[in-house]
């Protein structure tokens, strides 16, 4: 092929495809319209571009430079075609395209009521002073047990209550074996790692998921989350503990609350008890405390002539329930979105 011929085929080329696209009244006539002389495949420009091969040597440097001018024209024909076609509604634009649609929302996450709840415990006992504390939800018997002055024969140990994990280290889950380990049965553990760590004064809460094999049921659910709260200093009395679950109380539910202790046995704290709530005209059972055992203060190493100290366990899920009248604790593991996004 001579350079004329292929530039004068270039230039008609360009003539026929800069109207095409100039003329085109929709993206689908233009979209023909880029294949037909641009398409990888089979467009025109391919065509003439293959034909390259048979110019002259001496003719092909300026073969290629009108070739690149040729291209980069076409090109900016067809955009200028598809801001026209994009940009004025009137000249024909695609008709799927609905400016006034509303636009769509993104779908972005949502605090799980159980989350929210913990969040505003936390700032409910930071108030009074209480700073969070953690421990892992993988436990060691001395810090879920034995510290706790759980003694091994204790029906609490029970393999029927508690998931003990087979590990590595183990190679079993039995209890009874050097290293084993268990998914916390509760959050009174960090009470001991928290002991271990400082000296007194302590006052620190701690929230987070504990684990028992229940069969789930209304009330029930294998892992659900606990708030823990320690404080010990020199003459700490049980009044002091009524008072902080009192003002916790009706912080979280509202000034109605009354609170009533009932005598109960925990190995940990001496003397025990079960906590209720009365609101909205019902006791309900909270969780548990008392003053902690002078066996604990032992266990890790703290003077229990010199200190004394209170905890307490409450259950979360059940406090988030009663505030937000929840009735069944399996729709907050449901994973129910229509459920969820109600709080
Ligand atoms: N750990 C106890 C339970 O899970 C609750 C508790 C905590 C009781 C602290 C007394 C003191 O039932």
């Amino acid at each position: 092929m001579s350079l004329q011929d292929f530039l004068s085929t270039l230039d008609g080329l360009e003539e026929e495809a800069s109207a095409a696209f100039e003329t085109a009244c929709d993206a689908d006539t233009l979209e023909a319209a880029r294949v037909r002389f641009l398409g990888q495949k089979s467009g025109a420009l391919r065509d003439v571009q293959k034909r390259m091969g048979s110019i002259d040597k001496a003719d092909r440097k300026t073969a290629g430079m009108r070739l690149n001018q040729f291209k980069s024209n076409v090109q900016e024909a067809l955009e200028n075609a598809k801001t026209r076609l994009g940009g004025d509604d009137s000249t024909g634009a695609d008709p799927t395209f609905d400016p006034s649609l509303p636009g769509r929302r993104p779908s972005i996450g949502h605090i799980h009521p159980v989350t929210q709840t913990m969040t505003h415990l936390m700032e409910i006992m930071g108030r009074m002073g209480f700073e969070a504390a953690e421990g892992p939800e993988v436990e060691d018997p001395w810090h879920n047990f034995v510290a706790l002055n759980i003694p091994e024969d204790h029906p609490a140990r029970d393999p029927l209550d508690n998931f003990y994990l087979a590990t590595a280290a183990t190679g079993t889950n039995d209890r009874n074996v050097e290293g084993s380990q268990l998914l916390r049965s509760q959050t009174s553990t960090v009470q001991i790692r928290v002991m271990e760590d400082k000296q007194p004064p302590i006052r620190v809460i701690s929230l987070g998921r504990v684990y028992r094999p229940d069969a789930p049921d209304a009330t029930h659910f294998p892992m659900f989350h606990q708030m823990e709260g320690l404080l010990v200093d020199k003459n700490v009395t049980m009044a002091n503990l009524k008072t902080v679950l009192r003002v916790f109380a009706t912080n979280y539910l509202g000034d109605d609350v009354e609170i009533r202790f009932r005598p109960s046995f925990f190995p940990f704290t001496e003397p025990s008890v079960e906590v209720d709530f009365f609101w909205n005209g019902s006791w309900v059972e909270f969780g548990g405390a008392g003053m902690v055992d002078p066996a604990v203060f032992e266990a890790v190493g703290y003077d229990p002539e010199v200190y004394s100290g209170f905890a307490f366990g409450l259950g979360v899920e059940r406090l988030c329930m009663r505030r937000h009248g929840i009735t069944d604790i399996r729709d907050l593991y449901s994973g129910d979105l229509r459920f969820l996004q109600q709080f």
